[in-house]
């Protein structure tokens, strides 16, 4: 029987190391986990001794594109003959500023590695997503790329410019993924406020309780929900 295939980014810390933990928890995933160093990746590597699934490593810096082209050339003899069922494109990054202070190349910084570089991405792995039988695209994002949600967001993040704008692009770019391609399934998701180095001591998810409503999702959802924004436990986002 072939292996359920996971390609999950930013994987060596934070919601990324506890999505491959969680799936190599089941001995039919085969999860391959980029990272920015791999041979850095300790806690990452340290996987290996207690997955029941299979684990592989490779080398992607989402914002380097001529790295994420030649990322074929390390998926090729680990995914050549299955394809790709699930791209999880969950690496990014966080700046604090301000729409009338930002510093414009700041911003393309944050677009370049949080839009740019998961748009990228996706072309470069659609060949194997398009091998497998799945075909799930899931975008990590953030409910600070809704408009709608500005007036729930607390007043010290409400006027946070630069990131909110690249988890906008983000959504945007999920839905024309969906529109171009109907056969995928792509999903754009907030995985809550949750206690990694991004989201503080302070935040109210564990790691655990977010990815497992993550997978709990992505796994769940039919190309019917293709386009959907939503949160780690399922409920809609509006825009
Ligand atoms: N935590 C929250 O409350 C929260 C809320 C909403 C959305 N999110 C989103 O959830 C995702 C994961 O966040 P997190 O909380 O786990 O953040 P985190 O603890 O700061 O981890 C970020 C991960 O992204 C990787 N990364 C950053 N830039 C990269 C690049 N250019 N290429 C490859 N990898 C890169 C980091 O790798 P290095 O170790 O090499 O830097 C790290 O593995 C992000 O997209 C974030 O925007 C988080």
């Amino acid at each position: 029987m072939s292996p359920t295939t996971w390609l999950v980014t930013g994987a060596n810390r934070g919601i990324g190391l506890e999505l491959v933990k969680q799936l190599l928890a089941v001995p039919t995933n085969l999860v391959v986990a980029a990272s920015r160093n791999p041979d850095k990746a300790t806690a990452l590597a340290e996987l290996k001794s207690s997955a029941k699934g299979t684990l592989h490593l490779v080398q992607l810096d989402v914002s380097d594109f001529d790295n994420v082209r030649a990322l074929p050339k390390q998926l090729e003899p680990i995914l050549g003959a299955t394809g790709l069922d699930y791209l999880i494109s969950n690496a990014g990054i966080a700046i604090f500023d301000t729409a009338f202070t930002l510093d414009p190349d700041a911003l393309l910084n944050v677009v370049r590695t949080n839009a740019a570089g998961p748009a990228l991405l996706s072309q470069v792995v659609l060949p194997f997503l398009e091998k497998a039988p799945t075909k799930k695209i899931l975008h990590i994002s953030s409910t600070a790329g809704s408009i709608a949600s500005v007036a729930q967001i607390p007043p010290a993040f409400a006027s946070n410019a630069s990131y909110p704008i690249s988890k906008a692009a983000l959504n945007m770019l999920a839905y024309k993924q969906k529109v171009e391609r109907p056969d995928l399934t792509v999903i754009t998701m907030c995985p809550g406020w949750v206690q990694t180095d991004m989201g503080g001591a302070d935040a109210q998810l564990k790691p655990e309780e977010s990815v497992a409503g993550i997978i709990k999702v992505i796994t769940s959802v039919t190309n019917a929900d293709s386009g959907k924004y939503l949160r780690q436990n399922g409920e809609e986002i509006p825009w």
